[in-house]
């Protein structure tokens, strides 16, 4: 700042200099003109004083006595004095210059003084008359006049040149301000700016999204962590439940299969049945996998698209809840990553809340489409819902995965019968494109 201060007090003293270089240099233009007419006024003058009293010449000792009276007509004159020099070049006579309290610099008498004209009046054996130039106590009325315009001038343009300075120091502080409270920011601290003028509003307003974004990031880390954590226990939960018994029959049938084999007479019959049996048993815990792996990489089951994921989710589901149908109707396909995998997840979560927290029989999912938008609704029969602030994320996820693609989302229990309905409605842009999607 202090840098930015002193640039612009030199630059305005560079300023001020020049305009008054260039405000003197015309004034003496003006003055030596007006001096110059002066002078030839009054050179004029005298020659029309001589011709009128001193022609034409005959007796010597009157025209010294003539010569003399003219002389001394030119006492204490601001601009000619007048002199009688005799034929031997020695000054005879001579006027009384006017006298100068203070002699300008011989530069500013240069600069002022016009050319000078002189005349000579030949007056034989008496001498010569010479009326010349005495330009001192003009040049000197102008010296004063010219140092006080200009010194007037000086002082005001150096009184603006301070308000200015100051005027800029007072804007500058707001930068300062704002520089500060950026670092403040920046270091995890407050960051305010205080709101005196325009710009810290905003710049308060603007620290405060700030704060409020960083608080989202971290709220939003914890809740993929939390999330994370929930599905690798229940993928933990789901091995242990699934494989585990599965595995536990293979291991009783190939025991009863060895024991028969090592008997006499062997059951040939009992033993086809126990390797069939462990044959079912790897087609069931075939099915289990392929559906466990289309859990933990849902990107996978959806390259065949949104309607297969969501059929392989179903046949997850009804291997845990026999007694639980769906009702899946997707009639329009995004065939967007983005969208495909966010609508999954959602479809994902609405059905784990179903059988995690009711006991529906029925869920209906549907997607279909409109030139606008892309419309999803999951709904169970599970009994309702009190609240849907649980502990978990799973709600809180479900929406911001909605918004994040710019679309809206509800979650609410239902009116025509004791459930729950999720629903999310995405706006596609401009071509039919969801734009956020579209970049993906
Ligand atoms: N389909 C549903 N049926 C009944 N209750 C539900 C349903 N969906 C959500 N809820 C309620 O909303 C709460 C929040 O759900 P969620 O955020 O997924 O957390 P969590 O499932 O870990 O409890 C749940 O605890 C539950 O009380
Ligand atoms: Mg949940």
């Amino acid at each position: 700042m202090r840098h930015i201060l002193l640039n612009l007090a030199i630059g305005l003293f560079g300023a001020i200099l020049l305009v008054l270089t260039l405000a003197g240099a015309a004034m003496i233009w003006g003055e030596r003109l007006d001096l110059a007419a002066a002078q030839n006024q009054e050179m004029q003058e005298g020659r029309n004083l001589i011709a009128t009293n001193l022609l034409p010449a005959t007796d010597t000792i009157k025209d010294q006595a003539r010569i003399a009276n003219i002389i001394r007509a030119f006492d204490d004159n601001p601009l000619v004095s007048a002199h009688l020099v005799d034929p031997w070049g020695f000054d005879r006579l001579q006027s009384v210059p006017a006298r100068v309290a203070y002699q300008p610099p011989s530069w500013f008498v240069w600069l002022v003084a016009p050319k000078r004209q002189e005349v000579h009046i030949d007056f034989g054996q008496t001498g010569t008359l010479h009326l010349q130039p005495y330009l001192l106590p003009s040049v000197e009325t102008i010296w004063h006049r010219t140092a006080m315009n200009l010194g007037a001038m000086a002082g005001g343009l150096f009184f603006i040149s301070v308000i200015a300075i100051f005027l800029v120091r007072r804007s500058l502080h707001v930068l300062t301000d704002l520089e500060q409270a950026s670092v403040r920011l920046l270091s995890g601290d407050e960051g305010q700016m205080g709101a005196r003028s325009t710009l810290g509003q905003a710049f308060d307003r603007l620290a405060g999204k700030f704060q409020e974004t960083i608080a989202q990031n971290a709220r939003l880390t914890r809740m993929i962590d939390r999330l994370q954590e929930e599905e690798r226990s229940e993928l933990a939960r789901n091995l242990h439940d699934d494989i585990g018994p599965q595995l536990f029959a293979v291991d009783v049938d190939a025991s009863t299969i060895i024991r028969q084999s090592e008997q006499q007479s062997p059951d040939l019959h009992a033993i086809a049945e126990r390797a069939s049996a462990i044959r079912a048993s790897a087609t069931t815990m075939k099915r289990h996998v392929r559906q466990l792996l289309g859990q933990l990489r849902p990107n996978e089951a959806l390259k065949l698209g949104l309607e297969p994921a969501v059929r392989n989710l179903a046949g997850y589901w009804n291997e845990r809840r026999p007694e639980l149908k769906f009702g899946i109707s997707i009639a329009s396909e995004p065939h967007n990553g983005l969208l495909d995998g966010t609508l999954y997840a959602v479809i994902r979560e609405a059905i784990a809340n179903a059988v995690k927290h009711g006991h529906p029989r029925y869920i209906d999912i549907s997607v279909d489409s409109s030139a606008q938008e892309l419309r999803l609704r999951v709904a169970d029969d599970g009994g309702g819902a009190a609240s849907f602030e649980g502990p978990g994320y799973g709600v809180i996820g479900m929406r911001e995965r909605v918004q994040s693609v710019g679309g809206r989302f509800i979650i609410d229990r239902r009116v025509d019968v004791a459930g729950v309905v999720v629903a999310a409605t995405i706006p596609f842009g401009q071509n039919g494109h969801n734009p956020i999607g579209a970049r993906q």
